[in-house]
């Protein structure tokens, strides 16, 4: 810091510069104690668990141990993922679900690459207008009630990733979803919590009454959870496939749940529902290939435009979340978000200019006006200048390695946490709320703070945009890394700290999971850090570069990763800021 700007400082915060230099003193010493108890508690934490053969990660200990299972009895890789899956949908009901919606990117050992896109839609009645009051103004109903719900992705998500690349058939992926939801399993402590936290949600509707509970009764950790109905409706998929859910019993059961509520969805709209196949988005940095989700998902294109940004420079050289790096990477991350709220929809529907705002060449001039000394207000950071363009919390995510070399990433959401607190009546299982993640009115945050406008606007049939970023790294094309994370906007930040926690600082994958992260994005205008993120010292650094800065009383996301040593040795990384659970053989 420069003599007159400290100048300066002392004048606009009315301290004497003797008393500034105390300040800066006490800021040294702290930094240095701060410092040593980050270190400290990485070490303790930073200890990955390691496996030779298989290996899930994944929200609770019971769906990864279901998935290792079908690894060690031969499954491959996704029939893993759909059995860990299902299984999340019984035992971590807060985000794992039948009722929404997700992305999965996948990379085979026959080099096959792919996406697959079960995003919910918004049902074919809706509209609009439907979500605005008389004054124009958003009237509440994409986050609350049956306006809420988008059609379902996730059971045609894993069906048809299963038929496609599977070896095992659905019946028996399933056996183990079904028999923990018919006998039950006990509640650990932080699900009984999670519950009794959503009571007012789930006690609006009669048909939530199994999730429900009063002060005088609530749930208590060791209690035996037991979901009947849910077990009925997976044993009608199991049965019957898709047609288990998206037609006959279940559908009907949907369907009168919404309407009864007064919403719009239809029989139709769960038959004609479509998971979709995409060509994945990739880029590569520092010797490492990233295999990322495309549109609907923001992520992919946010964290290749990041990378982009920021491949110039040399971070690793500044020092793990030192103020130069977090103010090159919070740059960035403006300039990205930026690009998200302007360009991004479901790209059916609108048409977005994917290969210019991945390119260098595009980074480069986003970046033109980045100020190392000097943070970029908000305001003057726009989408970036795309001349050829036509404009036409609850998440939870798994990654899985298998024996033979194939890799999944998997994350799927209800959006907050239960989703829209609404259980389909005698079928068991809760419905989102994702249509908040569209665009309502230009300009207006949804729950996560982010805004959108035109292209990520509520249309029949649409997919909204997502932050959701399961991501697969390979280097000198062995797969080096699985990644991903719930944590609404959040997400992609962390997924991008933990992937550079390992490519530029060597952490490994636990330290990685572990280290205290921090978040930009663009709106509002603040850099918000998990405690012990930054040192006093940093958080003075940026502050005289003109950041504004936040601590987060929540934690930023929570990743579950997977990182693969040359030899093939499998190293877990689970987070720590929940009871996420690395099983493997
Ligand atoms: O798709 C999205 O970006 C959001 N619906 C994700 C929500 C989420 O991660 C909430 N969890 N913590």
């Amino acid at each position: 810091m420069s003599p007159i700007s400290v100048t300066k400082f002392c004048e606009k915060n009315v301290i004497k510069r003797n008393q500034f230099n105390s300040i800066v003193r006490g800021l040294i010493v702290s930094t240095v104690f701060l410092l040593f108890t980050v270190q400290t508690v990485l070490g303790q934490v930073g200890v990955p668990r390691s496996y030779e053969n298989g290996m899930v990660v994944s929200a609770d200990q019971i769906a990864s141990d279901i998935g290792k299972d079908v690894l060690k009895q031969g499954g491959n890789a996704v029939d893993a993922a759909v059995a860990t899956h299902f299984a999340l949908s019984v035992t971590f009901p807060v985000a794992g679900n039948l009722g929404g919606g997700g992305f999965m990117v996948l990379h085979l050992n026959n080099g096959t690459q792919q996406t697959l896109d079960f995003r919910e839609t918004a049902p074919s009645q809706t509209s609009q207008e439907d979500y605005l009051n008389s004054s124009g103004d958003p009237n509440g109903r994409t986050r609350k009630g049956p306006f809420s719900v988008g059609v379902p992705g996730s059971v045609h998500g894993m069906i048809t990733a299963l038929q496609k690349y599977g070896t095992m058939p659905l019946d028996l992926i399933l056996e183990p979803a079904i028999d923990i939801a018919r006998n039950g399993f006990r509640l650990n402590y932080q699900q009984a919590r999670r519950l009794n936290l959503s009571r007012n949600k789930f006690s609006k509707y009669p048909s939530s009454d199994l999730f429900s509970s009063s002060e005088e009764d609530s749930f208590q950790e060791g209690d035996l959870f037991v979901q009947k109905d849910l077990a009925a409706t997976l044993e009608r998929i199991a049965q019957f496939g898709n047609a288990g859910f998206y037609r006959g019993i279940t559908a009907e059961l949907i369907v009168k749940q919404i309407q009864k509520l007064g919403g719009k969805m239809t029989l139709n709209d769960l038959e004609s529902y479509e998971s979709v196949w995409r060509d994945p988005i990739k880029t590569s940095f520092k010797g490492y290939d990233l295999l990322l989700m495309p549109p609907p998902s923001s992520g992919g294109i946010a964290i290749a435009q990041i990378l982009n940004m920021i491949n110039e420079y040399d971070p690793e050289d500044y020092g793990w979340n030192s103020a130069d790096y977090i103010h090159l990477l919070t740059e960035a991350e403006k300039r990205a978000y930026a690009d998200r709220a302007y360009f991004l929809g479901d790209p059916d529907y609108v048409a977005q200019p994917t290969p210019l705002l991945i390119s260098e060449e595009y980074a480069r001039d986003r970046f033109q006006s980045f100020d190392p000394r000097k943070a970029t207000p908000v305001d003057s950071v726009s989408h970036g200048d795309v001349p050829f363009f036509e404009e036409s919390m609850e998440t939870t995510h798994f990654s899985v390695v298998d024996q033979k070399g194939n890799a999944v990433s998997v994350t799927t959401t209800l959006n907050s946490a239960y989703g829209s607190g609404i259980v389909v009546g005698e079928a068991g299982f809760l419905l989102n709320n994702e249509i908040d993640d569209f665009a309502v009115k230009p300009g207006v945050p949804n729950q996560f703070g982010l805004i959108g406008g035109k292209a990520n606007a509520i249309q029949p049939g649409k997919r909204m945009v997502s932050s959701m970023s399961p991501t697969i790294v390979t280097q000198n094309g062995e797969i080096r890394m699985v990644l991903g994370s719930p944590g609404g906007s959040t997400i992609i930040t962390t997924v991008l700290q933990v992937f550079l926690n390992v490519a530029l600082f060597d952490m490994n994958i636990q330290q990685a999971v572990a280290a205290p992260r921090v978040h930009h994005q663009w709106r509002p205008e603040e850099i918000y850090f998990e405690p012990f993120a930054l040192s006093k010292k940093e958080q003075f650094e940026l502050y005289i570069r003109g950041h504004k800065l936040k601590e987060r009383d929540s934690y930023v996301g929570h990743a579950n990763c997977i990182y693969i040593h040359g030899n093939g040795l499998l190293d877990g990384g689970a987070d720590p800021r929940g009871l996420n659970s690395v099983s493997g053989y």
